[in-house]
Formats: structure tokens, C-alpha cells, sequence
């Protein structure tokens, strides 16, 4: 057997078994049970302490005097999560409907629209950060994430408990 061929075989050997390891983890993925109202809620509240931090460290980058383009990855995680918020509040998840502590009031299943569009909101203030990343518009960023800021305490004021 040429060496050519001997290389050849042995790459398509790991190819193969990669994607037989893929196949069987494909398998593994659809027999875990779907994440029950408590995890939910728990994953929830960890996604908006990370929401907070990554705003923290926005508002320190600019007082760093970062550029705006250089905060592609913390504008993008925040878009991501502003699109899925509203996903992680099925009904069944408010407060003494699990058995772990929970803030969210339960207007926001009562009023459901009105949640969406305070999320619009959100979704809509940090879109355009990412778009003044792009844009590289270091100048109006701080302000803009005061705009963002405005956003978070309006959802908050109506559908979270006080701290
Ligand atoms: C559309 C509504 C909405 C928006 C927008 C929103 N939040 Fe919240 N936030 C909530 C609700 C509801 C809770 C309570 C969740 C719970 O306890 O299950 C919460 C909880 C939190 C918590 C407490 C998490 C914990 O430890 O329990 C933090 C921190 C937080 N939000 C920060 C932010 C920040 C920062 C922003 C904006 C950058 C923001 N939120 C935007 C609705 C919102």
C-alpha cells in the first residue's frame, strides 16, 4: 500500500469514528429529560447575574477608554440573551409554583404582552450597541448604555419583586 493510500484510509477510519461518537451522542441527547419549572428558574436567574456582569464590564471598558469595536463579544452575548429571555419564563414558573426562590412577579404571565414588549425594548437598545460596535461609534456608546439601563429597570418596576 502506497503511503498516500495508508494516510487516506486512516483519515477516513477517524472520520468514521468521529461521527459514529457524534451519532451515539446525538442519541444520548434525546433521552435527557427536558429541564424541570426549578431548573429553569435557576438557569434564568444565572443568565441575568452573567447579563450583569457583561453590562458591568461594558460600562468599565469605556471608562478604560476601549474602543467600541472591541466589545463585539459582550454585545453579542447580550443580544443573544435579550432575544431568549422570554423563553425562560414558561408559566408554572413564578413564585410558589417551584420550591426555589423566585423574583418574578407573577404580572408577567397575567400580562404577557406587556412583558414581551418591555423585552422588545431590551432587544432593541442592545441590537443597537452591537450595531455601534460594528460601526465602531465609541463616542455614543456610554450613553447608550444608559439607554440599556433604562430598559432593565422598566421590566424590572413591573414584573420583579423589589430587593
Ligand atoms: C423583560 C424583562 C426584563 C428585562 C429587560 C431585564 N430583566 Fe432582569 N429580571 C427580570 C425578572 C422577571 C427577574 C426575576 C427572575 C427570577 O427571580 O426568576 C430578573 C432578575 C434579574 C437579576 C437577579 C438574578 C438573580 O440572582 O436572581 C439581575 C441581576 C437582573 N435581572 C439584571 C438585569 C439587567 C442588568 C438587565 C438589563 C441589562 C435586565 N435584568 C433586564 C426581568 C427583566
Amino acid at each position: 500500500m502506497t503511503f498516500r493510500l495508508s494516510v487516506l484510509l486512516a483519515a477516513l477510519c477517524a472520520g468514521v469514528a468521529i461521527y459514529s461518537s457524534y451519532a451515539s451522542a446525538q442519541t444520548n441527547r434525546t433521552s435527557v429529560p427536558p429541564p424541570t419549572a426549578q431548573q429553569i428558574v435557576l438557569a434564568r436567574q444565572a443568565a441575568f447575574e452573567m447579563s450583569a456582569i457583561t453590562f458591568g464590564s461594558l460600562k468599565w471598558a469605556m471608562r478604560e477608554g476601549k474602543e467600541a469595536k472591541t466589545q463585539g463579544f459582550y454585545t453579542g452575548a447580550m443580544v443573544s440573551w435579550s432575544r431568549a429571555l422570554p423563553s425562560m419564563f414558561p408559566s408554572g414558573t413564578g413564585v410558589g409554583e417551584t420550591p426555589v426562590p423566585t423574583a418574578a412577579l407573577s404580572e408577567i404571565w397575567t400580562n404577557w404582552r406587556d412583558f414581551q414588549a418591555k423585552d422588545a425594548d431590551y432587544i432593541a437598545a442592545v441590537t443597537k450597541l452591537n450595531d455601534m460596535v460594528k460601526s465602531n461609534d465609541t463616542a455614543n456608546f456610554t450613553s447608550q448604555l444608559m439607554t440599556i439601563k433604562d430598559t432593565c429597570d422598566a421590566c424590572h418596576k413591573d414584573f420583579k419583586t423589589r430587593d
